[in-house]
């Protein structure tokens, strides 16, 4: 034998040394959930170990998160029902949860990136992620609301705005605003490969948000399809995205990949609700190691080709490769 592949596998020195794949703490973007009041600490029942917050434990879990390395947080808000309209009223208010959210998380932790959840249905009475018109989501009129709602978070202070909603022509009409208005530094992370996937069904909980009627897939990406999600996101980065994402994760490391070899942006990818609960429920019952199953999933992501993973995990993922 003259190549004897064991030799770099002998001991954990000498794989560290060879390890294509290293996780960093600025790797990982943490969501955050926020709901109204005062120290509020809300359990998510199908996300175990994962939490609504209050904007003051939120200000809170910030700068914890900030003093464990993590760079980035992406911010959903819960909406009170009474303020849910079908117009996106309460997404451009500028004393809005959100708007109140970034302003407060800016101010305590300047230097974190703080990214802000753009579509409507946190605020929508029919949880669509636009204006619904008869059975139909009208994208041109959502698009108009979802880049004023952009231009509202930039004046809170919003580092990063991230259209979640899958509506054509929004990265433009964004980046139109955003530069009619001078915010001339504010970037876009656009959820360019979208798709419709079961797999958000515990976020849809933590936020009440699940569609009222129909589901999302007049909007949302068949997970039948590869080119369509080329197609999406050469069109997200000329219209202005700076950040692609491919979402979910796990059951789309091809698509991250293949994006990942077609544009010259930094590629993220969101490790969604489902797929956090299924190592959960796994670990739960004693069929995972819960601990191992966040490293070596975070790290196929990396490996597919994210240079930005969106992860609930973040923070357990930075003990761990710490320990
Ligand atoms: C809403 C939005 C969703 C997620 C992020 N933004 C849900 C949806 O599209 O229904 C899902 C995130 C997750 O499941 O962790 N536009």
């Amino acid at each position: 034998m003259i190549r004897r592949n064991r030799i770099l596998r002998t001991s954990p020195a000498i794989r560290a040394m060879v390890a294509e794949t290293i996780l960093t703490p600025s790797d990982f973007i943490a969501p955050l959930f926020i709901t109204e009041g005062e120290n509020v600490q809300e359990e998510i029942s199908s996300m175990p170990g994962y939490f609504r917050y209050s904007l003051d434990n939120t200000v809170k879990e910030a700068k914890l998160l900030w003093s464990m390395g993590i760079k980035s947080i992406l911010l959903f808000i819960k909406c009170a029902d009474e303020l849910k309209d079908n117009l996106g009223t309460e997404a451009v208010n500028p004393e809005g949860l959100m708007q109140r959210a970034i302003r407060s998380i800016k101010h305590a932790v300047p230097e974190m990136v703080v990214m802000t959840d753009v579509a409507l249905d946190p605020y929508s009475s029919y949880g669509h992620d636009g204006i619904v018109k008869g059975q139909e989501i009208v994208n041109d009129v959502t698009v108009e609301v979802l880049a004023r709602m952009s231009l509202s978070h930039a004046q809170a202070g919003a580092d990063i705005v991230a259209p979640s909603d899958m509506m054509d022509g929004r990265i433009l009409a964004i980046r139109n605003i955003l530069e009619e208005n001078n915010f001339d530094k504010v970037g876009i992370m656009a959820y360019s490969a979208k798709y419709a996937s079961c797999f958000y069904g515990p976020f849809r909980d933590a936020l009440d948000s699940a569609p009222g009627f129909g589901d999302k897939k007049t909007y949302q990406m068949d997970y039948a399809n590869t080119k369509e999600a080329i197609k999406e996101t050469l069109m997200d980065v000329e219209e202005g995205a700076d950040i692609v994402m491919v979402k979910p994760a796990l059951s789309y490391l091809d698509i991250i990949r293949t994006i990942k070899d077609r544009v010259n942006v930094p590629v993220s990818a969101y490790h969604v609700s489902g797929e956090y609960s299924m190592v959960k429920a796994a670990a739960k019952m004693g069929w995972l190691n819960e601990e191992k199953a966040i490293l070596e999933i975070l790290t196929s992501i990396k490996r597919a080709g994210a240079d930005l993973i969106a992860t609930y995990f973040a923070k357990d993922a930075v003990r761990l490769l710490q320990a």
